[in-house]
């Protein structure tokens, strides 16, 4: 008589705290049902005081890995055996791959998420056509400084309400970034190409942000991390300049990409139905 061995389900997940907000199980779960695979992705508030032991935990119960978000992006790197580059640089992690001996790596995907959704939804974007303008300098903005000087933007100025903040990712990415005085910016909006809001403005609840697009070279791209709404007042501001623009959802959708391939073995597919799904829910 032969036996059959069931293979054992895939597991994986996302800490935060709170978490209930999260729209990353709902994305996860749809490529998991797409594909027909055998996994769960599990949303788990972590208090802070609980995030080494309950990280162990995860090892221990077989979890391939999980999607790390606030506020437990830069206390990770603590619990990470191996920390890739880039989530180094940035400080922050938000995804964690377990290997089957129990090592842990950290690494941030949101820079490759934020250049992969440029690429995919402006294919004739070119990063290297000139200087890229920042607004904001918090988790997120030094994420997408990383990832465009890292592919190739000249200069990335970077405005923000504190500028401190803006001279310490200065300080840290170095002689390509430049810090530009908050209520100066528009004196740079003539020879921006790339323009991107990293702050919190224009979010569902938040005061909206409208920059005076007006002077901006007509080939620039203008985008917004915030997704809720999906037209902020920013990027309406750049569509009546007659600007190319680019929303903050697909950034959400190809940041998530590289932890499911390696999870659940399988590239997800990305499509029109996904963002769609996520608009849906609030
Ligand atoms: P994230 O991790 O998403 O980057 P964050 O680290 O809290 O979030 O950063 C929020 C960003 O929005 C910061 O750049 C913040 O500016 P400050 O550093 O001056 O706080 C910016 N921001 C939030 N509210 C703002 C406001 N009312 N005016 C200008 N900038 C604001």
């Amino acid at each position: 008589m032969t036996t059959s061995v069931t293979p054992k389900p895939l597991l994986a997940g996302v800490i935060g705290n709170p978490i209930h907000q999260s729209k990353s199980p709902m994305l996860h779960n749809y490529w998991l049902k797409k594909n027909n695979i055998e996994g769960y992705y599990i949303p788990i508030e972590v208090e802070p005081k609980n995030l080494k032991s309950s990280i162990s935990s995860l090892v221990d119960l077989g979890f391939r890995g999980i999607n790390v978000t606030v506020p437990h992006k830069t206390a990770v790197l603590t619990v990470a055996n191996f920390v890739s580059d880039r989530a180094s640089v940035i400080g922050a992690a938000n995804t964690l791959y377990f290997s089957n001996d129990g090592q842990i790596t950290a690494d941030n995907t949101d820079g490759y998420g934020f250049i992969e959704n440029l690429y995919k939804s402006y294919p004739a974007w070119n990063p290297k056509s000139g200087p890229a303008l920042i607004y904001g300098a918090g988790g997120a903005s030094r994420a997408i400084c990383y990832a465009l000087l890292a592919e190739g933007v000249p200069k990335v100025r970077i405005s923000n309400r504190t500028k401190v903040k803006a001279e310490t990712i200065a300080e840290n990415l170095g002689a390509r970034i430049e810090v530009i005085d908050w209520y100066s910016s528009e004196e740079v909006l003539n020879e921006s190409l790339t323009i991107v809001n990293c702050t919190s403005l224009g979010m569902i609840g938040q005061p909206k942000f409208a920059p005076n697009f007006s002077r901006v070279p007509k080939s620039a791209l203008v985008t917004d991390l915030v997704y809720n709404p999906l037209q902020t007042a920013f990027l309406k501001a750049a569509i009546d300049c007659e600007l190319t623009t680019v929303d903050g959802l697909g950034m959400l959708i190809y940041q998530a990409a590289p932890g499911f391939t390696r999870w659940f073995e399988k590239e997800p597919l990305i499509d029109k139905a996904i963002r769609q799904k996520l608009l849906d829910v609030p």
